[in-house]
This record gives C-alpha cells, structure tokens and sequence, in this order.
C-alpha cells in the first residue's frame, strides 16, 4: 500500500512481506555493525502529537540503522502550541524536503486525513483509541518468533479493549494470519460492536486464560476514561488482573504479553511481567525490526 493508516487496509501477502524483510534486518541489528546503508538518501520525519517512550526511540532508531535522515518533533514543544494547524505544519515540515511522515496523533482518524491533504508517505504510530498498527505486527511477529506460527494460535485480549488502539489493530492482523480471538474484561471497557468482527467476548478472565495460548494484556488507559468509570482500580485488578496464582492454576503455560507501558499491580502483577512467561521486552527489541521493515518497503515507492 501506498502509507501504513493501519491494518485494515493490508492483507495477508502484506504482512508476510513485512515479516520476511523484518527477519532480515532482525539478523542485520544483531551483527556488530548494526547499519545498512539503504535510505542513505531518505528523510524521515517523527512527529508525536501524543506522549511515547517505545514508539518514539523504536521508530527513531529504525531510521538511523536504515541510515536515513532523521527529524524528530513533539507537539508539545512546537509552534502548535501558538495555534499552528494539523496541515500547516506537516507542510512547513514537508517544505524542508522531507519523504516519510511517522506521525502519532490523539484524534481518530488523523493519520487518513493527513494522507489526503500532504504530499508524503505516511505511517500511523497510533491514532486515539483506533489503530496502532506497527504494534499489532511487531505484536504478531513475536508471537510467531515464539510458537513458530500465528495460524490456529488462540489469542485473547484482556483489559481495556474500548480505549485500545493496540486492541483494533491486533484482532485485525491475527485473523488475517487465521488466529483466534477473544477479548475479555469488563463489559464497560468492551465496545459493543466488537462481535462484529468476529471476535467472542469472554468476561470470566479464569475461563479466557484457559482456552488461550497468549493473553495480550492491555493497559487500563485512565487518560482516556471518564471520571468514575466502572469498575474502580482496585475492582478491575480484583477481577481482571493477571498474577501468578492465576497462571500457576491453569496447568499450561501461556505466553504473556502486553504493549507497555505497564500499570504494575493494576492490569498485571510484576512477577508475571518479569517472568519467563512474559515476551514483553522481546516486543520490544522487534518493534526496530518490524518498523525497519515497513519504513523499508514504503521507502521503495519513492522515485529517486
Ligand atoms: N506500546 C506503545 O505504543 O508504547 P508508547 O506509548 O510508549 O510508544
């Protein structure tokens, strides 16, 4: 496709292009010169309209060992605090002769909207609660980099799915690679329309642990709830929160994942999340891999 708005608009040839060319550079960052000299001739620029610790350094540093030109701007110290507008500065910054826009925006939708009105690839770092779709293979890649495939796998998603970007994004590239999902958590924070998709709703979080193979653990997004929202912390971590005598008494052993970052003790507990169960820090390490891959394969659209 021509940008990455999200995985709705990919199939699965495109994820499996993806996931070959991330398998390459995984094998290129883990030599001792980490580089390759690609897009040498690529500019690249990182705008953050929300706050980011992984998204941000993973996509920034994905550029650099592609070798391309890197910019790096945050809403928050930029001159859309005097009024700027979305399109103004995406086209001031375009004007400076830049290719690639990796852009995270807390409006819905802000990433299709840019696409239509700048001249410049665009990739979705995450827009508000609907897609965030280089987690969702960086997601996948590391569940098929830990149980050798992600068809017949059965995931299910367990927290805030309502607010969750992370949530959309991953039912859509698992199904496509023919994984089942559920989601569970309460029926406040499960929008209505998620059955739709073809997904089940599990609310027993025992019941939900026990038919899957990974539980992907959401963050409870209190940014983005109203206030007194149902159920309480304390309630949710009661009937929700994954700990390690919840794991000990399913008799196999899932795998544990969560997009980070974690609220410790609210959605998981820490000796769930730092254990072997957990794959939160491999995540990690191949989101470079899969953002080098995608930023890679857009790049090659671009006339030189
Ligand atoms: N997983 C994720 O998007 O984390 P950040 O918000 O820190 O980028």
């Amino acid at each position: 496709t021509e940008h990455l708005l999200g995985i709705k608009y990919l199939n699965k040839q495109d994820i499996d292009l993806i996931f070959k060319t991330a398998d390459h550079f995984k094998a290129v960052i883990n030599r001792p010169i980490k580089k390759v000299p690609s897009l040498r001739d690529i500019t690249i620029a990182n705008l953050f309209f929300e706050n980011s610790t992984r998204t941000k350094l993973s996509f920034e540093l994905a550029e650099k060992r592609l070798s391309a030109d890197v910019i790096n701007f945050s809403a928050s110290q930029s001159s859309v605090k005097k009024g700027e507008t979305l399109i103004d500065t995406v086209n001031n910054i375009l004007a400076m002769k830049v290719d690639i826009v990796v852009m995270r925006h807390p409006n819905v939708g802000a990433g299709v909207f840019l696409s239509k009105h700048v001249d410049a690839k665009i990739i979705n770092a995450g827009d508000g609660t609907h897609e965030h779709p280089t987690q969702a293979l960086l997601d996948s890649y590391s569940i098929r980099e830990k149980l050798g495939s992600v068809k017949g796998k059965k995931i299910v998603i367990v927290g805030d799915v309502l607010h969750s970007r992370v949530a959309l994004s991953n039912i859509f590239a698992l199904q496509l690679q023919g994984a089942k999902v559920k989601v569970c958590g309460p029926t406040t924070l499960i929008p209505k329309h998620i059955t739709s998709l073809g997904v089940e709703v599990e609310t027993n979080l025992k019941k939900a642990l026990e038919w899957c193979d990974v539980a992907n653990v959401l963050r409870v997004q209190n940014e983005r709830m109203a206030i007194n929202y149902f159920p309480s912390t304390r309630e949710y971590t009661q009937l929700f929160g994954i700990n390690q005598e919840i794991l000990d008494n399913l008799g196999k052993k899932i795998v544990i994942m969560h997009p980070g970052p974690i609220n410790r003790g609210v959605e998981i507990t820490s000796d769930v999340a730092d254990s072997d169960q957990s794959i939160i820090l491999n995540q990690v390490e191949n989101g470079v891999a899969v953002r080098m891959a995608v930023i890679y394969l857009l790049a090659q659209q671009i006339k030189r």
